[in-house]
């Protein structure tokens, strides 16, 4: 009898258990979940949406968790590793004053090459984000300027002709006047994209020529070759 009775529990704790873990007729839980705290973090996960996964918490756990902020922002001074897009990591080293503009405009140079793909890239930014302010041709002619609410805006290929690319990025960084800094909205590479288009409208809009593989041809080098020709 005895040895029975040492059978015989383990054996209905067993189906016991069973039973209560296959008894879940929805696909998507887990089923009962023995010592959850081994595979679901009390730290908050980034990618965890604490206020939607109803099997793994409570009510009361996601009314609570929906107040934690899991998106940290980086320590101060951190730069992103990325050894592909380092030209676009670093900080911005001007300040925000007239030296510091005029220092941009002096010394500052585009991490990119003038191709075709990076004038069209930074055509479609121009077309979503400046627009209504500069006009699509760039003379300050948009729809804020047409109904009056900001005034003023210069034309690229006018006043702004000969306007250095380290100005252009100074003043999308930090803005300038009525034009609010782009900086949350453009990354660097896009700062320095929709500054290829803007080089095109200062032109007048007259796209560079490109040779086969789509990198714009030196204007210098073109002029050297009419001179050749001429001579
Ligand atoms: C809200 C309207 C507005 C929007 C949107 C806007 N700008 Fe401007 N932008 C201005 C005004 C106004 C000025 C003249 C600022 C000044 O000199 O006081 C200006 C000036 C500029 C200049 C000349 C800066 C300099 O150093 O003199 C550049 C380049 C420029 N904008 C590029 C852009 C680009 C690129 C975008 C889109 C990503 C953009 N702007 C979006 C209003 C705007």
């Amino acid at each position: 009898m005895k040895m029975h009775s040492k059978h015989v529990l383990p054996i209905a704790a067993l189906t016991l258990v069973t039973v209560q873990t296959g008894c879940v007729t929805d696909p998507n839980s887990p089923g009962l979940e023995y010592m959850p705290d081994m595979y679901r973090s009390a730290a908050v996960e980034a990618y965890v949406d604490y206020g939607m996964d109803e099997y793994a918490f409570g009510w009361a756990e996601q009314a609570e968790q929906r107040l934690v902020q899991s998106a940290r922002k980086p320590v101060t001074g951190t730069i992103p590793f990325n050894p592909e897009a380092k030209a676009f990591v670093m900080p911005y080293p001007y300040p925000n004053t007239p030296v510091g503009y005029e220092a941009a405009g002096a010394e500052l140079q585009s991490p990119l090459a003038t191709t075709q793909a990076h004038i069209e890239e930074g055509k479609a930014i121009y077309t979503q984000m400046c627009t209504q302010c500069h006009g699509e041709k760039g003379e300050g002619d948009g729809a804020l300027s047409r109904n009056g609410h900001i005034q003023g805006i210069p034309s690229y290929s006018a006043k702004l002709k000969d306007l250095p690319v380290g100005k252009m990025y100074h003043t999308l960084t930090y803005g300038k006047g009525l034009m609010g800094s782009h900086a949350s909205q453009l990354d660097q590479r896009d700062r320095w994209l929709v500054i290829e288009y803007i080089k095109v409208l200062q032109n007048g809009g007259t796209m560079p020529e490109f040779d086969e593989a789509g990198n714009a041809v030196e204007p210098a080098a073109a002029g050297a070759e009419a001179t050749a020709m001429n001579s």
